[in-house]
């Protein structure tokens, strides 16, 4: 069996460096906020797959409604010869795209998790022997080159995680792949849509109490990490619906006031009783203003599919 290649554009201690960063900056900011990437170490990434299982967790299942409905049209209006895709993590719902894209050539998965990208790339491997595959160990946040590849190059984005950007970081983004892309290259983008407010926030607070256990990890995360001394159980899980930017936001709430020493930044953190620090925004999306973003970044939109409840996008879109 062939064995996938590997290339990483992080330093091995870049991860650490940057969560220093992020953490430093977040709990010495007003209000107290962390972003959303460091949820997804072994663990995390455990609770997110036990997560797209729960009933009230509708947008991996609406995804992959479109996804498996659509994949025949998407084949046939990218003619992909390659396939980028950004936060991988198992590469489950890629597996109908792959299935699906008759010329395809190389699939090119990129995460910042080299242990998710690793396991999948190799299962894929297996299963598409003919199938040239290369992992790309990147946070495409920060941007990053492409090996080369045959063209043309679809880049998919799924799960809709591009919610989780802040909008000024999601115009950065989309830029960037913008200028990844050559003319003719498209962007398969999953965007999850604006819907009631009681539908929205039992996706993020379950009563099983998986999200909170995911979104209580972030803290584990940097106890593990920086040597902090978090009390998992002295956090509160919160979900709540901004109606003005349309994005939920999870937060923890401090059940009680307390001081946090993080040992590798020197720091000690006071937080007061019923004080909320932001650790995700997940923006739910309009077609209009997905439309405009793309065409502000030199994409333009080709296609829009939803799943037969209008819970989720697909959007399809090729560079300028
Ligand atoms: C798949 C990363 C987009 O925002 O819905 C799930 C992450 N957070 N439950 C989302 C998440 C809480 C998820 N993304």
């Amino acid at each position: 069996m062939s064995t996938p290649a590997v290339t990483r554009t992080l330093p091995a201690d870049a991860t650490t460096a940057a969560l220093r960063t992020d953490v430093a900056a977040g709990l010495s900011h007003t209000p107290k906020r962390l972003p959303p990437k460091w949820f997804y170490d072994a663990r995390g990434s455990e609770l997110f797959e036990k997560i797209t299982t729960l009933p009230a967790y509708y947008p991996t299942r609406a995804e992959r409604e479109i996804l498996l409905r659509e994949a025949p049209r998407i084949a046939e209006a990218t003619g992909a010869r390659t396939l980028v895709e950004l936060g991988s993590g198992s590469s489950d719902k890629t597996r109908h795209l792959i299935s699906a894209l008759p010329q395809l050539h190389t699939y090119l998965p990129v995460d910042v998790s080299e242990s998710a990208l690793t396991a999948a790339a190799r299962a894929l491997t297996a299963e598409h022997p003919g199938l040239t595959v290369h992992a790309l160990v990147a946070d495409f946040l920060l941007g990053f080159a492409l090996p080369g590849s045959p063209t043309p190059r679809l880049l998919a984005f799924l799960g809709g995680t591009v919610g989780n950007l802040l909008p000024q970081e999601r115009a950065a983004f989309l830029r960037s792949v913008h200028d990844l892309l050559a003319p003719g290259d498209a962007l398969l983008l999953g965007t999850d849509l604006v819907k009631d407010e009681a539908t929205l926030v039992a996706a993020y607070d379950d009563p099983e109490g998986v999200t909170a256990a995911f979104n209580k990890n972030v803290l584990s995360v940097i106890n593990r990490e920086l040597g902090a001394d978090f009390d998992l159980d002295a956090f509160e899980h919160v979900a709540l619906w901004d109606a003005e930017r349309e994005w939920i936001e999870m937060r923890l709430r401090s059940r009680v006031q307390q001081s946090v020493k993080v040992p590798a930044l020197d720091l000690a953190v006071v937080f007061e009783a019923g004080e909320e620090m932001r650790t995700e925004v997940s923006a739910k999306f309009r077609e209009e203003t997905v439309r405009a973003e793309l065409t502000a970044a030199g994409l333009d939109l080709a296609h829009w599919w939803t799943d037969e409840a209008d819970r989720f996008a697909l959007s399809l879109a090729f560079r300028r």
